[in-house]
């Protein structure tokens, strides 16, 4: 089953079919990958839900305006006797010349900001998909198209559902279409297609431990680089043992899974040097020898989500050809309990030559991405480096659901990081990676160890860790995002019990895509 080397063009790749029952491979995209902007009006398109709207100071879109005139002002009287509030998150079926109306809250029309637009556009794909409706249709209700790659996105995010194992008839009804009225953004296409990627993202993140396996992570990496033009490098468990990455080959110890270190370069910006993304692949965590309870342990299969995220991100780069170069790095492999596992007390030597001692086997992410980090330090020359990895417990603690910590060595970056955080809705909080937090990974007889001092500042220790493996100079931004890339609120954008495919749209954001 394994393949591939360096550069050379690997075997093909194909799913185990002992893991992988064919029958449930998926036969139609359970989310819609296009959305189409339209000239038509409301009384002009065929589609089967028509979305307009109304402000909390009820005042109504145009399109909506238009409608309630030849509707016999119907929306102004259920404004008046008060079932029409103009809340974000409300609406309200009519009826209007056999043509079916949603009418949605939008919320103060002084905060109706890009993010505003992509909760309503995500209502109108939930709601036609509550009610079995093949196609959309909404007005494109922001001020000269500013917020429509936001309608693009959220159609797209909103129709995402995740089907593959629902093996009834009924189990599952797909949204088929959806346009944007009266508009001709090129926006809206190009937030179709980022949505697009997050669901991709989605669905690496929500498939099982025995079916998103590190191969089958190479596999997405193997499409994203047709599609995009990339050059793709695999390593599989013996090329990367030889080549030193000692953290990555100790993890992967304990699983017969094959490991893969992967690599994909999208070089269209010239000589302007590399952005590099490295996100953590691991595909199932049961804390190796260091074991985790059995309480949620399933939901390790989504400590992957990081990879998903650089995946996702290189997903879209592949679909929109920006003019810029980037490289994604994902080492991947489980974190089992074989009889060869790496034990409390063992040092590894990671690629860059330094020696960690294990204290927590279940501390693995950290070991994963040193060797990423090595990597990407020792065989490019940065512009900067982000990682993202669902890498500590304590995240979740401090941020809950709500935001991604982050730490780094570069301020200007993480000025930049914070404002497309804003841009995008996907909250950051920054935590202090100071002096006093990296003195407590050092060993007393290895250079570092994989924890901090227990019980204490257990995310910036994780951090501290990192920043040993990324070369002095480079700019580099850790993202913790154990709390947000699944498990948060249940909104238009994030169905329950999902993945969420957080961060693709923050950095897309930071690299002007
Ligand atoms: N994948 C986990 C982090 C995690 C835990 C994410 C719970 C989401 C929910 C990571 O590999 C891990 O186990 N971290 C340990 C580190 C500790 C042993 C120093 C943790 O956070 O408990
Ligand atoms: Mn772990
Ligand atoms: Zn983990």
């Amino acid at each position: 089953m394994d393949y591939g080397t360096g550069s050379k063009m690997h075997k093909h790749l194909i799913f185990n079919p002992i893991l992988f029952n064919k029958n449930i491979k998926r036969i139609i995209m359970a989310n819609l990958s296009t959305v189409t902007s339209s000239p038509e009006s409301w009384n002009e398109t065929q589609a089967d839900l028509i979305a307009v709207g109304v402000f909390e100071d009820k005042s109504l879109t145009p399109m909506a305006n238009t409608i309630n005139e030849a509707s016999n002002f119907s929306f102004t009287e259920a404004i008046d006797l008060g079932d029409v509030k103009g809340k974000s998150g409300e609406s309200h079926f009519f009826y209007v010349d056999g043509k079916r109306i949603l009418l949605l809250g939008l919320g103060n029309k002084n905060k109706f900001d890009a993010n505003a637009v992509r909760l309503a556009a995500g209502k109108v794909s939930r709601t036609a998909i509550s009610k079995k409706l093949d196609s959309v249709a909404m007005e494109c209700f922001c001020n000269n198209c500013e917020h429509c790659q936001s309608c693009g996105e959220g159609l797209v995010l909103g129709s995402y559902q995740f089907l593959d194992y629902k093996t009834g008839r009924d189990d599952g009804f797909v949204l088929k279409s959806a346009k944007v009225l009266r508009c001709d953004s090129p926006d809206i296409a190009k937030g179709a297609a980022i949505g697009n990627a997050v669901c991709f993202a989605r669905d690496l993140g929500n498939h099982p431990g025995n079916i998103s396996t590190p191969t089958r992570l190479a596999e997405a990496a193997k499409e994203i680089a047709d599609e995009g033009g990339m050059k793709l490098t695999i390593f599989d468990r013996e090329e990367f043992t030889e080549m030193g990455m000692g953290a990555l080959a100790g993890v992967a110890l304990g699983t017969d899974e094959p490991p893969k270190f992967i690599i994909l370069e999208y070089m269209n910006g010239g000589d302007e040097k590399p952005k590099v993304l490295v996100g953590k692949g691991l595909t199932f965590d049961a804390g190796g020898i260091s074991i985790k309870p059995a309480g949620k342990m399933d939901e390790m299969k989504y400590d992957m989500c990081g990879s998903a995220t650089v995946l996702g991100t290189m997903k879209a780069i592949a679909a929109l050809k920006p003019k810029i170069n980037v490289v994604c790095i994902v080492p991947s492999t489980e974190n089992l309990l074989g009889g060869k596992a790496f034990k409390p007390g063992d040092i590894l030597t990671a690629l860059n030559g330094k020696t960690i001692e294990i204290l927590n086997t279940d501390a693995e992410g950290r070991l994963i991405l040193a060797d990423g980090l090595s990597y990407a330090s020792k065989h490019y020359d940065p512009e900067f480096i982000l990682d993202f990895a669902t890498l500590t417990g304590a995240v979740l603690v401090t941020l809950g659901h709500v935001a991604a910590g982050v730490m780094g060595t570069d301020e200007s970056l993480m000025e930049k990081v914070k404002i497309s955080s804003k841009n995008s809705g996907e909250k950051v909080w920054e935590l202090p990676l100071w002096p006093e937090f990296c003195k407590q990974i050092k060993s007393d007889i290895a250079d570092v160890k994989n924890m901090g001092t227990p019980g204490q500042a257990g995310s910036i220790a994780a951090a501290a860790f990192l920043k040993e493996f990324v070369k002095k100079d480079i700019p580099w931004i850790h993202f913790d995002i154990a709390g947000t890339a699944w498990g948060g609120k249940t909104t238009s954008l994030d169905p329950k019990g999902s993945a969420t495919g957080w961060g693709i749209r923050l950095v897309l954001d930071m690299f002007d895509v």
